[in-house]
């Protein structure tokens, strides 16, 4: 099965309302609906809602948050809840992306609670995983990617697995300029593939996307976005320029 690719921006800690604002109104300016594209922003939860009202004319581009607590509400200073998420019009939710596990100590059980909560409140959500530069050295990257699907899907009934996308991204690869070649993310993608055979079955497998992410840019994401098995993109650094951003979404 051929998947409708998924381009998704990650905009981390970039980004102020104000800068959503004139970023949209040049993106949206060269960008008319792509029917074979779903397009996704992450912005910050202090700028999401600009970017939601910015968005209002495009229900074909869907709007996410890059993180929730892994608790539903409480005594949790600083931080979103998927509920928060959900009512303020987030249809995604981005879970273990390697800046939260490895700059914010996110563990495998956090992300297998973010992943049961995000589920429940009928979101859907993306999860991240991907091996150090160590771990690939040594010959763990397949091991280190099940274990992290492993976790992230734990909780979550068959039906619920079948709503999730995932993101392969190589640490060593994310804001370094340093890309996977479309074969190591093939062989990657691959792997989490078979991994989801095993769990929900060849077809409900096939249904669920997996984005390469780790310095996409427009100069190579046509090629890894061919490569076997990826089915999409999620951009960091190359998707807070409009006009590199629209054109990443063409590729
Ligand atoms: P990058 O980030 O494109 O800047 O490497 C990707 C990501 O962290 O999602």
């Amino acid at each position: 099965m051929h998947l409708k690719p998924v381009i998704a921006a990650n905009w981390k800690l970039n980004h102020s309302p104000t800068d959503a604002k004139a970023f949209l109104q040049r993106f949206l300016a060269q960008s008319p609906k792509l029917n074979e594209r779903t397009l996704i922003f992450f912005p910050s939860a202090i700028t999401i809602t600009t970017v939601i009202e910015g968005l209002r004319e495009r229900p074909d581009v869907w709007v996410g948050v890059q993180n929730v607590h892994s608790e539903a509400q409480g005594a949790f200073t600083g931080e979103n809840s998927v509920l928060m998420a959900r009512d303020v019009g987030a249809r995604v939710v981005l879970v273990g992306h390697s800046e939260r596990r490895h700059v914010f100590g996110e563990t495998d059980a956090i992300t297998t609670k973010k992943m049961a909560l995000i589920a429940q409140a009928r979101l859907t959500a993306m999860l991240c995983v991907g091996e150090t530069l160590e771990e690939r050295e040594a010959g763990r990257t397949a091991s280190v990617v099940e274990r992290q699907l492993t976790a992230g899907l734990a909780e979550l009934d068959d039906a619920q697995v079948a709503s999730v996308m995932l993101a392969y991204e190589p640490v060593w690869a994310i804001g370094t300029g340093r890309t996977a070649t479309p074969e190591d993310a093939s062989e990657i993608h691959g792997v989490l593939r078979r991994a989801l055979v095993s769990r929900v079955g060849e077809k409900v497998a096939a249904g669920i996307p997996i984005l390469y992410g780790g310095s996409v840019n427009r100069g190579n994401a046509s090629l890894l976005l061919a490569a076997a098995d990826v089915d999409g993109l999620l951009v960091g650094g190359a998707s807070l320029d409009a006009d590199s951003w629209a054109s990443i979404v063409r590729a």
